[in-house]
C-alpha cells in the first residue's frame, strides 16, 4: 500500500459487509440498531449523510460517516483497518469528508472523538488535532431508555404517535 494507491468514493450499498468488519476489527460495534448492515443502508440511503469507503487495490479499507443538518456538519465515525492504520488513509477521509461538507454549505465540522478517558478505548484526539480539529470542552452525552426493554421497538416515533404523549391532557 501506498499513500497514491489510497482511492475515497462515496459508500454503496455492497460495501457495507467491509465496513461492519473493520468496525469489529476496531472492537468498535457497539449495537446493530447503530452499527449494524440496516442501520448503515438507512445511512447509505439518506442525502445528507455523508459514508465515504477508502479502497486500496480493491479493499475496503476504512470508512468515514458524517451529518449534515443544514447549519451544522458532524463526524460521528471516522474507522480504519487495523493493520493499516498510521499510512494516511484517516487522512484522506477526513479531507474528502471535509470537502463534501464544504460542497453542501458547512460553515464547520465538528467531530465525537474518543479522548481516551475510558479505559478501553484509545485517545484519537492526538490525530485529530494533526488533521485540523481543536479541542473544545464539552462531554459527549447519550439518554438510553429509548431503547426501552424490548430492543425490537428500539424508541422510534412512529408517524402518527404524539411526540410530548406526558403533556396531553
Ligand atoms: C484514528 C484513526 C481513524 C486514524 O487513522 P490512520 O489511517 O491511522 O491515520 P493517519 O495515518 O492518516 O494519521 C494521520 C496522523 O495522525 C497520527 N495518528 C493517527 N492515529 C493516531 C493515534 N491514535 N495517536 C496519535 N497519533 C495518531 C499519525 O501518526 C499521522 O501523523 P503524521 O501525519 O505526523 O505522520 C485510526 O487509527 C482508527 O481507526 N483507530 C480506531 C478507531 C478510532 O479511534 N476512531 C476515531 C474515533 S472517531
Amino acid at each position: 500500500m501506498t499513500q497514491s494507491s489510497i482511492m475515497i468514493r462515496r459508500a454503496r450499498t455492497e460495501d457495507i459487509d467491509a465496513i461492519v468488519q473493520i468496525t469489529k476489527d476496531n472492537e468498535h460495534f457497539w449495537s446493530s440498531q447503530v452499527d449494524g448492515a440496516e442501520a448503515l443502508a438507512r445511512i447509505i440511503a439518506r442525502e445528507d449523510n455523508i459514508i465515504l469507503v477508502s479502497v486500496d487495490e480493491g479493499n475496503i479499507t476504512g470508512f468515514l460517516i458524517g451529518t449534515w443538518d443544514g447549519a451544522r456538519a458532524f463526524i460521528h465515525k471516522l474507522s480504519v483497518s487495523p493493520a493499516i492504520q498510521h499510512k494516511g488513509t484517516g487522512r484522506k477521509l477526513v479531507a474528502a469528508g471535509i470537502e463534501e461538507f464544504k460542497k453542501k454549505g458547512a460553515p464547520t465540522v465538528g467531530v465525537s472523538a474518543a479522548d481516551g478517558t475510558r479505559t478501553d478505548e484509545e485517545d484519537s484526539t492526538v490525530f485529530w488535532k494533526k488533521v485540523g480539529f481543536e479541542y473544545i470542552p464539552a462531554r459527549l452525552m447519550i439518554n438510553f431508555t429509548i431503547w426501552g426493554e424490548d430492543e425490537e421497538d428500539h424508541g422510534q416515533i412512529k408517524d402518527d404517535e404524539p411526540m410530548n404523549k406526558e403533556d396531553e391532557s
